[in-house]
């Protein structure tokens, strides 16, 4: 039966490019990302232009996209995403242009969902990704959500690079642009959308959507240069039901793909023009985390024959494919990645005669010994796993998620991989079919993909400290340097904050929301981060949240995700806070050791006994939802509240509050150090000032404002990011992002 055809009208016209404004008066910031080196989330897509050596590009899927350098290095192109277009970063789809190599088109947007408000865009760039205009299209796109890393989903014909193709989400099905993307019309004669749904019952939307078109892929090879290639290829993401299609006519109509095995969902559709072959990977879920069987097809398309070349059968089959790569240099020469393979590694297959015979990139010697045929170097960011050879069986050293696989066009020794933490890659990839031992070097510089969940800046000790999510956090001993290791013992997956203690700041308290079975998501450290204890006073079911530290240590204030807010003092058990809603927002005094502070709906709190009590003191306005905390360390009492209706500062403690007339709405707030010893500390915040949303620094508490963020740094969703200002450096503020990494700004 065939899905009913597609709601899809033409879309709209081009949009000029996003533009930026300014409120206060602006001061130039240089701004560079903390180090962290190591990429740090899920890398769905590498695309090498075919035409121009060197020209490659790497999307994710919260942090944007990047563009390689000749050195192995990234630069990030969607750095300008503010607040009104952070759902940018969520980058679904990507098209280096053949005929024209200076043109990009990405397809972005993040969530299909209501997380995200904004339609899907697709972005184009006629400059290699250093500038773009953006074409609003009228549905959204989920460059976060399931299925993200099949593809690509967005093709430039080679023959004609006025048309496009980009398939949608969510049965919005396949578009057309002959244009170069400025206009895009619905192709109704494709059969399917596809109709594959990770989880109906999701009610959150993220798993109940329509994983839609999989993968676009024109056959250059059935036309030639100057007008559009008639045959294109298109796969859906269907199980049981006929799921790649094919048309003659580019677009007019279509019909299903002869002798294909419908069994799997396809992942990617790679052509090897010069074999005139489609090879086609297909695993049993939508990715990236799932696939628990899968197999690899090649499609000799001029007698439509199929053959199943899948590189692994019985036992040592239990995992879908991902990525496929061909070696454009070398007809028949074929890689393909296992998408998931969670024990004891992930995997890699390559083949010389067009998938006849394989060879892996590791196989068992006498189990549990492995032979890996590889040299594993993590020298860029070292702390993606130890530098070892030799490594304990599951602790996945090759990497999982492993949807974009490529070798350099130009190039045969020169390959990339997208894993879910990072990048890898090497430069001498023919040595696997002769000594069969390649290199495998973490390639992902200049990617920081992290989700930042908190920062502190201690006046003593390293200057910054991060809670990170999926890799825990860092001391960030120097900003320039990826470092070495993550938070060790306990190792959670994510840390959702830190704090210090004022008047012994190398104590520092993280908590994580890594589950029961993680242990205590709670420890302390009393060498700046270095190294860490479980703090035994908490239930390991207690978890999430924020926590704050006491001036002196003495205890600790949690207000956890679903436990409520829970205090220990002096290492007892941790007991219910009284006085506070779940959800409060937290922070200690910096000075004097009984004090904390918390805020809820309108209400401002304090507890004068160590956070056993809290007592309503005072309001914050119309405040419906309280933001941050910032206390001053230097003046007893002196402390500011961001909240969606303002930003409040109050000099007695929480008893009275002034609000910043100009401000409107605030998230994070912080305070760095004073342009002059002994003065009023500067105040940076997140905020809607005079109507302008963005990032300011006031050096006379509030009274004037100047606007730190510029037109090419907008650091995405301001509601999803940290920050906190350096109390050593005048003028440098550090912004943790949802999804590239830390900003670290210093006045320009
Ligand atoms: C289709 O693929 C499945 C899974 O790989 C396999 O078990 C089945 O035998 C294939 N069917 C045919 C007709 O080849
Ligand atoms: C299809 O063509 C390929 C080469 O183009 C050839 O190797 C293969 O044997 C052919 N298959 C059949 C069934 O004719
Ligand atoms: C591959 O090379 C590395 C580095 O020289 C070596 O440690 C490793 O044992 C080699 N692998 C095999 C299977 O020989
Ligand atoms: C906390 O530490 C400060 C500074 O070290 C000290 O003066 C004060 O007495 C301490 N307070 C308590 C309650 O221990």
């Amino acid at each position: 039966m065939l899905p009913s055809l597609l709601p899809i009208a033409a879309l709209v016209a081009l949009a000029s490019s996003p533009s930026f404004t300014l409120a206060a008066d602006a001061q130039p910031y240089s701004w560079k990302n903390v180090k962290i080196g190591g990429g740090g989330g899920f890398v769905p897509g590498i695309v090498f232009n075919p035409t121009e050596q060197g020209v490659a590009y790497a999307r994710t899927d919260i942090g944007g996209a990047y563009k390689l350098n000749p050195d192995d290095s990234w630069t990030p192109l969607l750095d300008f995403a503010n607040s009104e277009t952070w759902n940018y970063w969520g980058v679904d789809a990507l098209a280096t242009d053949p005929v024209e190599p200076n043109r990009l088109y990405l397809a972005t947007g993040m969530y299909t969902s209501d997380w995200d408000p904004y339609p899907g865009h697709i972005m184009i760039s006629e400059d290699y990704g250093a500038s773009f205009s953006v074409v609003d299209l009228e549905f959204k796109l989920g460059g976060n959500m399931p299925g993200r890393g099949m593809g690509e989903r967005l093709v430039v014909d080679p023959n004609d690079n006025s048309v496009l193709y980009f398939g949608a989400r969510s049965g919005n099905g396949l578009l057309k642009s002959t244009d170069y993307g400025a206009t895009w019309e619905a192709v109704s004669a494709l059969p399917s959308a596809g109709t594959y749904i990770p989880d109906a019952s999701d009610t959150t939307g993220y798993n109940s959507d329509i994983i839609g078109i999989s993968w676009v892929t024109v056959d250059s090879t059935s036309g030639a240069s100057g007008s559009p290639s008639p045959r294109v290829f298109v796969g859906v993401a269907s199980m049981g039901e006929d799921n790649i299609f094919v048309t003659e006519n580019a677009g007019s109509t279509w019909s299903s793909v002869t002798g294909q095995n419908n069994t799997y969902i396809p992942h990617k559709g790679t052509l090897s023009p010069s074999e005139g072959v489609l090879y086609i990977s297909y695993s049993d879920g939508a990715g990236p985390y799932d696939g628990t069987m899968g197999s690899l097809y090649k499609y000799d398309i001029a007698n439509a024959t199929w053959t199943d070349i899948t590189p692994a059968s019985g036992d040592d089959l239990y995992f879908g494919f991902g990525g496929v790569a061909v070696d454009l240099q070398v007809p028949g020469t074929i890689m393909v990645a296992a998408l998931n393979s969670w024990y004891p590694d992930g995997q890699i297959y390559r083949s010389t005669d067009s998938g006849a015979t394989w060879s892996p990139l590791w196989d068992w010697a006498v189990y549990p010994e492995m032979n890996k045929y590889y040299y594993y170097s993590d020298d860029l960011a070292p702390w993606l796993g130890p530098n070892y050879v030799e490594t304990t069986p599951g602790t996945l050293q090759i990497g999982w998620m492993m949807e974009a696989l490529v070798i350099d066009p130009f190039d045969s020794d020169h390959w990339l991989y997208g894993t879910g933490a990072t990048i890898y890659g090497g430069h001498d990839l023919t040595a696997w079919d002769t000594t069969h031992n390649v290199s495998i070097s973490s390639l992902a510089d200049g990617i920081e993909e992290d989700a930042i969940l908190g920062l502190i800046s201690p006046p003593v000790g390293p200057s910054l400290i991060s809670a990170v999510g999926d890799n825990t956090g860092f001391v960030h001993e120097d900003l320039d340097t990826a470092p070495v290791t993550r938070f060790t013992n306990p190792e959670w997956s994510t840390s959702v904050d830190v704090d210090y203690a004022g008047n012994v700041p190398t104590t520092i308290v993280r908590v994580g929301n890594a589950g029961d079975e993680a242990g205590k998501q709670i420890a302390l450290s009393t060498d700046s981060g270095a190294t860490w204890t479980p703090d035994s006073a908490a239930d390991n079911a207690v978890q999430g949240g924020k926590v704050a530290i006491s001036a002196n240590a003495t205890s600790i204030v949690w207000s956890s995700s679903g436990n409520g807010v829970l205090v220990s003092a002096n290492s007892a058990a941790f007991a219910a806070a009284s006085g506070l809603p779940d959800g409060t927002v937290i922070a200690s005094d910096k000075v004097d050791d009984s004090v904390f502070y918390g805020a809820s709906g309108a209400d401002f709190y304090v507890s004068s006994d160590g956070g056993a009590t809290f007592t309503a003191a005072s309001t914050l306005g119309d405040s419906t939802a309280p933001f941050d905390i910032a206390v001053n360390p230097g003046a007893l009492g002196d402390l500011w509240v961001s909240t969606d209706k303002g930003l409040y500062h109050s000099t007695d403690g929480g008893a009275t509050f002034t609000a910043v007339e100009s401000v409107t709405q605030a998230w994070a707030v912080s305070l760095g150090a004073s342009p002059t010893e002994g003065d009023y500390p500067a105040v940076y915040v997140a905020a809607t000032l005079d109507g302008v949303t963005g990032y300011y620094r006031s050096d006379d508490e509030g009274a004037n404002w100047v606007q730190i963020d510029d037109a090419a740094h907008g650091f995405g969703s301001p509601g999803s990011n940290v920050l906190t200002g350096d109390p050593r450096v005048y003028g440098r503020v550090y912004i943790g992002t949802n999804g590239r990494g830390i900003f670290y700004g210093d006045i320009a």
